[in-house]
């Protein structure tokens, strides 16, 4: 696993996807560029999401909120007070770590004996085998659950107290070593808020502290009332947007799993206060719906439903993904109650109520958040796409079997040789095709390695322009994920096109 994951991140740079960003200076910590393929990607997610979620619902839309905001703002949503990483220092190794994950991560590998129980009880009862019967009453592995349960909610009671005394406890208790050196001597455990701060304002005594902002979702809120008017939006309605978030992470790792600099792509649905337990399920069936509808495996998702609840939520579910490391959060459906509404009154003395002409009263609004990281999705999507497939001739061939709605490229037009008028086709076709998709022209190396070099690309089709296309005005085209070929008119291409990477 730890293989395909190097491979990922090793293919996302030679491919022209993500680079690490200021890498001529050795680079920045959790900060990435996307470079000429990512960047393509990474719109072609965002398209895909704004359709899904902007487009396609009469009553939600879109907004484009600014990434500075008045600093009450962070004060109001309880980003100030409560948006912190617990932290802890080796004092041997002088490390910092994340407290929680030290402990989540001593949960996991109980949790990676709970599946060897299963797996040997499998193989030993075969068919007749009931996992759900057996994880409830196996001893060995209800005792295992039990302990992670016991551990996670005594982490879960102490970080929600101000004492964060117990967690260390937990940590000594445990006896979780430092994972790169060993050592168990531990510091306390400290808050650190993860708000980037800066100035706004040209002299020192004037200057105005600003945060960059850690969630788009606020920049949706204060705009509520401005939109709901100016929109005459009856409730339910939502406000989509998709933008920049910062936070300072301390646990920087997993390449553009969890980085300093990321985009969300967030959806508020403003509901009338009693209907958040259906909306709640309506907008989780509903995400899962969206990332089924890509093709990438049912397998390859699961809910996981929140005990430790976030300061605005009353309920709350992650949809996982597996990542190449594991089962990890992709999305976030939360149900936040007026929590940010009511504290954005209360703190600019403005009222964000609504009329509800059918009842004839104002109130304020619920809200269901539905909030993905564009990032994260990505790298869903380009992990999940990479494989190496071994060929009945015994070779094996790199593919990058992304979504063709999603690909970058969805066409390269290949002359089979450099002469006899075959590029002068080619360009015609390129010519024609890219008004309507993102073709590239290509006519280096034997059309065997052109092949190769955009199945590493993902690009969904080939097009190849050979002498017969002379006469005939036709040329072949080869299926990326079949490696068929079909023999087609020129004319009929962009209708082939259309109907594999349109939704
Ligand atoms: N407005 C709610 C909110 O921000 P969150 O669970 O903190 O909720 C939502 O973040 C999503 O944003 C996550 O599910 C994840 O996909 C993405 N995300 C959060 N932190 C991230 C980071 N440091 N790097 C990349 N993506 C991140």
């Amino acid at each position: 696993q730890d293989d395909k994951f190097k491979k990922v991140i090793s293919h996302a740079k030679e491919y022209g996807y993500v680079f690490q960003s200021s890498e001529i200076y050795d680079g920045l910590s959790a900060v990435y560029d996307y470079a000429q393929n990512g960047a393509e990607l990474k719109k072609n997610i965002r398209d895909y999401w704004w359709k899904a979620m902007v487009q396609m619902n009469e009553n939600i839309v879109g907004i484009d909120a600014a990434i500075f905001m008045h600093p009450t703002t962070w004060k109001a949503s309880g980003h100030v007070d409560a948006f912190n990483d617990p932290l802890i220092d080796n004092k041997d190794s002088k490390k910092r770590y994340r407290a929680d994950v030290l402990i989540e991560d001593y949960c996991a590998k109980i949790e990676v004996k709970i599946d060897k129980e299963v797996k040997k009880a499998e193989k030993r009862f075969g068919d007749s085998f009931n996992k759900d019967e057996f994880v409830s009453t196996n001893g060995r592995v209800v005792g295992y659950q039990e302990k992670i349960n016991t551990i996670l909610s005594r982490m879960a009671r102490s970080l929600e107290s101000e004492d964060l005394a117990d967690v260390k406890l937990l940590i000594e208790e445990l006896e979780i070593a430092d994972p790169l050196t060993g050592s168990k001597n531990w510091t306390d455990v400290k808050q650190f808020n993860l708000m980037f701060g800066t100035k706004l304002g040209a002299s020192a005594e004037t200057a105005m502290d600003l945060y960059l902002r850690p969630e788009t979702a606020q920049g949706i809120f204060v705009n509520f009332l401005n939109v709901q008017k100016t929109g005459r939006m009856k409730i339910p309605f939502g406000i989509a947007q998709t933008g920049k978030a910062f936070r300072n992470e301390i646990v920087a790792r997993q390449f553009i799993f969890r980085m300093r600099e990321f985009e969300q792509m967030e959806m508020q649905f403003f509901i009338k206060p009693g209907t958040q337990g259906e909306w709640y399920k309506h907008w989780k069936e509903h995400r899962m719906k969206w990332h089924l509808s890509l093709g990438m495996g049912e397998d390859n998702y699961r809910f996981h439903d929140h005990e430790k609840l976030a300061h605005y939520a009353d309920a709350a579910a992650d949809i996982e993904f597996k990542f190449p490391f594991g089962f990890k959060e992709l999305e976030g459906i939360h149900s936040r109650t007026d929590f940010d509404l009511k504290a954005h009154e209360e703190h600019s003395g403005k009222k964000l109520q609504y009329f509800d002409h059918e009842e004839n009263k104002s109130y304020t609004p619920y809200v269901l958040e539905t909030s993905i990281g564009l990032d994260r999705m990505f790298l869903a999507v380009f992990s999940n796409a990479l494989q190496e497939e071994e060929l009945e001739n015994g070779t094996t061939r790199t593919v990058l079997k992304l979504p063709s709605v999603l690909a970058p490229v969805k066409a390269a037009i290949l002359p089979l040789v450099k002469k006899d008028g075959l590029p002068e086709i080619a360009r015609e076709i390129v010519g024609e095709l890219k008004w309507d998709f993102n073709v590239i022209y290509d006519e280096k190396d034997a059309v065997g390695r052109r092949y190769r070099r955009q199945d590493a690309n993902g690009t969904p089709f080939c097009i190849t322009v050979d002498h017969d296309t002379k006469e005939d005005k036709m040329v072949t085209i080869r299926h990326r994920d079949t490696m068929e070929q079909q023999r087609v008119k020129i004319e009929e291409l962009r209708t082939i096109i259309k109907e594999e990477v349109d939704v």
